[in-house]
């Protein structure tokens, strides 16, 4: 299930829009998953967009909905990312024109703040990519098979001959098995 798909459409995953799946009313996630909890969440470049109250909702909301075991890979901007005109565009408050998609911006993360966020939901968080504090980037090796993140080192186009143009902070926010629970076969 993609999240804030915008114009993203990938095989094997169900596009929904803000208008179909708001992430912070729980009318919106009762009615569509109260009956079938879902495996996977893939939402790249949408968390930003909500208040820092609607944002621990909107986590909550993923693990109340997730099955046991089943996992949300998540995309912010990166506000460590060392690249002055990258924080510009992304930072809320920036004076960009009333119409462009980042004028929206309420939450600015970076790895520290995004990872405690999902784990005080319950979730167990893997960084798969993010920069530290003095800026350097981290990769851990992940795959697009398991959901793809456009705004990532491998995918973006802005990423090339050894430049990194433009990055993204991306976690795994899996829902632990149930310790009574076997994992369940692939
Ligand atoms: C910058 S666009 C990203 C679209 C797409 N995910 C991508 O990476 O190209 C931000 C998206 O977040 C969606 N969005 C904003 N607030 C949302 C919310 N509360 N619930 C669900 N989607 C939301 C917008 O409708 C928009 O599609």
């Amino acid at each position: 299930m993609i999240i804030g798909a915008g114009s993203q459409s990938y095989p094997g995953w169900i596009a929904t829009q803000k208008e179909q799946l708001d992430l912070a009313r729980s009318d919106d996630w009762a009615a569509s998953f109260r009956t079938r909890p879902v495996d996977a969440f893939l939402c790249e470049h949408v968390w930003e967009h909500l208040s820092e109250a609607d944002a621990r909702l909107a986590a909550s909301l993923c693990f109340r909905y997730l099955r046991p075991g089943g996992y949300l890979r998540c995309a912010v901007p990166d506000g460590n990312f060392p690249d002055a005109a990258y924080q510009q565009l992304v930072r809320p408050g920036s004076t960009l024109a009333k119409d462009h998609p980042a004028v929206d911006h309420k939450v600015i993360y970076d790895y520290g703040s995004f990872t405690a966020m999902f784990a005080a939901a319950g979730f167990d968080v893997d960084l798969l990519e993010y920069c530290d504090e003095t800026g350097r980037f981290h990769y851990n090796e992940w795959s697009p098979d398991d959901g793809p993140i456009y705004r990532s080192l491998l995918l973006d186009h802005r990423n090339k001959h050894g430049t990194i143009g433009f990055i993204s902070l991306i976690v795994d926010a899996r829902k632990p098995l149930q310790p009574d629970q076997p994992p369940r076969r692939m």
